[in-house]
């Protein structure tokens, strides 16, 4: 049974007989793991984003396309399905498949939900990166809770055509109006591969080319030059032509992107009637999985600093494979202590020296030692320094005391090689 109203990032929605959301699923919003440092979905975002940047500039040589990480997920069913053109029997609506608030709003199930508003403030180039919502299966690649990027570029005729100029975006004979995209009508797939009836096949074929050669690119630019990829005609009800992108990976084809030329009565909509754009949508966790050889799509959601500590965002061109870690808990012991008179750290002490000494006495149980502060007193003009030491045992759990036995001699160790004094 649900409240009667739940309250949401300071807003409050009353529910009703379509609310699913759970307190659990509700607990993910704004934890934002695409932006957090040194994450290997945030390492996977800026690949994708520094890609576009690369990819696309202007005169002046700056980036054409502007990246929205931030917005809220939670949207409306006019952003996340009408907007889209979703019919309104589409299975993707329904109620097993994705977590509404109440009827009016859920949390989006996919990044494509902000594209209308962006284009109707006027963007024609841009990237969308968060997380999304979906009920799924569970298993070692699925997660309710899961992050993608989309892109959408919209391009004039003029720009279109520049060195073609004479051909037209829309065929002569179109009158300029569309069903109305107000009324959502149940589905009626539109297999045809070749274009929208309004559309010419230059403007079609172009901006297809253009689209493929920058996805390929990025999926050259994330897998290396010779990852071997195919392209699958497919159905959106976003885009026509649509397509999946897949490569091959441990002897098996798998889809890594969705893409196609928007459907015209989306750009109509949005207040946009001289361009023709094409729009994309990436899992992050499907591409970091594959690049850091993440075996299980949980680990997305870890805390601990054994996985965290493995990714660094200081070099994002050499991606590292991930080191399984163990299943047993941390145990995190600070150890503090003060340098004698003119020894600093490297002039007299070297972390190293500390960290091989800790590594004599506890072994393999000391996962990770990190310098987590340094302080120079002003009077006495001492050091202090403060180390973390994370325990961990590869096949058990350690106990409190156990670990605390373990880290008192390491503390009387440094006492007698480093002749520090402890604080
Ligand atoms: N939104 C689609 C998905 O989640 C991906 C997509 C985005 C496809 C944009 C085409 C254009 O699968």
């Amino acid at each position: 049974q649900h409240p009667l109203q739940l309250e949401i990032n300071g807003n409050t929605y009353p529910t009703d007989s379509w609310t699913n959301v759970t307190p659990k699923i509700l607990s993910h919003l704004g934890l934002n793991k695409h932006l957090q440092r040194d994450h290997p979905l945030s390492i996977i975002r800026q690949r994708i984003v520094n890609y576009f940047y690369g990819a696309y500039r202007n005169q002046r040589g700056n980036p054409l396309f502007s990246v929205y990480d931030q917005l809220s997920p939670l949207v409306t069913v006019q952003q996340n399905f009408d907007n889209l053109l979703i019919p309104i029997d589409h299975v993707s609506r329904q109620k097993s498949d994705c977590y509404y608030v109440n009827r009016e709003h859920l949390l989006r199930a996919h990044t494509t939900a902000h594209q209308v508003e962006l284009i109707s403030g006027g963007l024609d180039n841009f990237l969308v990166v968060g997380e999304v919502y979906r009920r799924d299966e569970i298993d070692s690649t699925h997660y309710p809770v899961f992050h993608q990027a989309d892109a959408v570029r919209l391009v004039t005729k003029d720009k279109l055509f520049e060195r073609n100029p004479g051909l037209e975006l829309f065929e002569e004979t179109w009158s300029g109006s569309l069903a109305d995209p107000k009324r959502i009508l149940p589905s009626s797939k539109c297999m045809d591969q070749t274009k929208q009836p309004c559309h010419t096949l230059e403007a079609v074929k172009l901006m297809e080319h253009e689209m493929k050669h920058v996805l390929v690119g990025l999926t050259k630019d994330l897998f290396g030059p010779r990852i071997k990829y195919r392209w699958v005609d497919t159905y959106f009800p976003f885009t026509q032509p649509s397509w999946e992108l897949e490569i091959y990976f441990k002897d098996n084809w798998l889809e890594v992107l969705g893409c196609g030329i928007m459907r015209h009565e989306i750009l109509q909509k949005a207040g946009v009637h001289q361009s023709i754009g094409y729009a994309f949508g990436v899992g992050l966790e499907r591409l970091a999985m594959i690049l850091f050889d993440i075996p299980d799509i949980r680990l997305f959601w870890s805390n601990d600093s054994g996985f965290l500590s493995q990714f660094s965002e200081e070099d994002l061109q050499n991606l590292p494979k991930y080191k399984p870690i163990s299943h047993y808990p941390q145990c995190s012991n600070d150890l503090s202590f003060w340098l004698p008179a003119n020894v600093e750290i490297d002039a007299g002490f070297s972390a190293n020296d500390f960290y091989d000494l800790a590594r004599t006495i506890a072994g393999d149980v000391v996962e990770q030692i990190s310098l987590v502060d340094k302080f120079k007193h002003p009077k006495t003009g001492k050091t202090s320094l403060c180390f973390r030491i994370v325990y961990r045992h590869m096949e058990r759990t350690l106990t409190q005391a156990e670990v605390n036995e373990i880290h008192k001699h390491i503390a009387d160790a440094s006492v007698e090689a480093f002749n520090v004094q402890i604080r």
